[in-house]
């Protein structure tokens, strides 16, 4: 496989490079039944979490995925940076170049800094969230998750539920699902569907079509209230009552045998009731502890400066 410098989405990964992260995911997740969880693979390697969006699981993730691999991790606060003196992207991007840094993990709220910023470093960008546009780690988990929990994935029925216009999850994870076999639905309300459904994305309207696509996992994604400049339904209790996983839908999933995934981090009584957290067949947590598999196998993957002249 050619070396790959950098990880922007999936869109541009082959099959072999998914089925690569996915298959050494495994061996990494074997690793943290062992007393000591850590092996030397990236020592003497640096790696800099470069976030200017908020983040809780995708930052520590990547940072315990660091440390597993024994890489030196340094810690940039964008907001007590030059950054809040107006100092721009490719300003900061340079000043870390010159410090030889190799591994820069980006999640910013405009899509598309992370490729601009891996055009212009040696280092390995790695997208942890771009705007609307991609999350290529989080899909990466996603699949490994559903792969880890059923047999087989060809054929498999996952629908999506929520804010998909404006979630970067929904566009990655759909798409490696698919990419792996896997069908694919949306619920959304009107206004949060987006525009651009790919041809082989079931579209639904109404829970009543979800039970009567027979899904056998449900993924549920967070109202992007910071991402609306206007409200895009009249209020959270009826976007629960219509769109969200209350009790009533979370005992027909039970009595169905179905998976419950989400992203995180989950509003409660908007996106789903509080019993889905503690519901037997809820991947939640499962989602989190493979996140940190899966970002060692994408680090122990990328060669920083691959493919970049000397
Ligand atoms: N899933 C996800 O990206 O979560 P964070 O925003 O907490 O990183």
């Amino acid at each position: 496989m050619t070396p790959r410098k950098d990880l922007l989405d999936i869109a541009s990964l082959t099959d072999e490079e998914i089925q690569f992260v996915l298959d050494n995911a495994v061996p990494f997740k074997d690793l943290f039944k062992r007393s000591v969880k850590k092996v030397p693979t990236l020592k003497g390697q640096t790696v800099l979490p470069l976030f200017y969006e908020a983040s809780t699981r995708t930052r520590s993730s990547f940072e315990v995925a660091a440390t597993r691999l024994s890489a030196d991790i340094i810690q940039f606060d964008v907001d007590s940076s030059s950054v809040t003196k107006g100092e721009s992207v490719l300003d900061t991007v340079e000043t870390l170049e010159a410090m030889k840094v190799d591994y820069i993990v980006v999640r910013h709220k405009q899509s598309g800094i992370p490729n601009l910023i891996a055009r212009n470093t040696r280092a390995s960008v790695i997208n942890a969230g771009d705007g609307f546009h991609a999350h290529p780690t989080q899909a990466l988990l996603d699949a490994f998750t559903i792969k880890e929990t059923v047999s087989s994935v060809i054929g498999r029925k996952v629908v999506i539920v929520g804010d998909i216009k404006h979630s970067r999850v929904a566009r990655s994870t759909s798409l490696i699902l698919r990419r792996l076999g896997m069908k694919v639905a949306y619920l959304a309300p009107g206004s949060l569907m987006p525009r651009d459904v790919p041809d082989e994305v079931k579209v639904l309207n109404t829970w009543d079509e979800l039970w009567a696509w027979q899904p056998e996992i449900i993924y549920l994604l967070r109202v992007q209230m910071e991402r609306q400049r206007e409200p895009f339904f009249p209020s959270v209790s009826e976007y629960h009552k219509v769109y969200g996983m209350t009790d009533d839908r979370l005992a027909r999933a039970r009595a169905e045998g179905l998976y419950v995934m989400h992203p995180g981090p989950v509003n409660r009584g908007v996106e789903l009731t509080d019993n889905v957290m503690t519901y037997e067949r809820s991947l939640i947590n499962q989602q989190v502890e493979n996140g940190i598999a899966v970002r060692m196998s994408v680090l122990y993957w990328l060669r920083p400066g691959a493919g970049v002249e000397a």
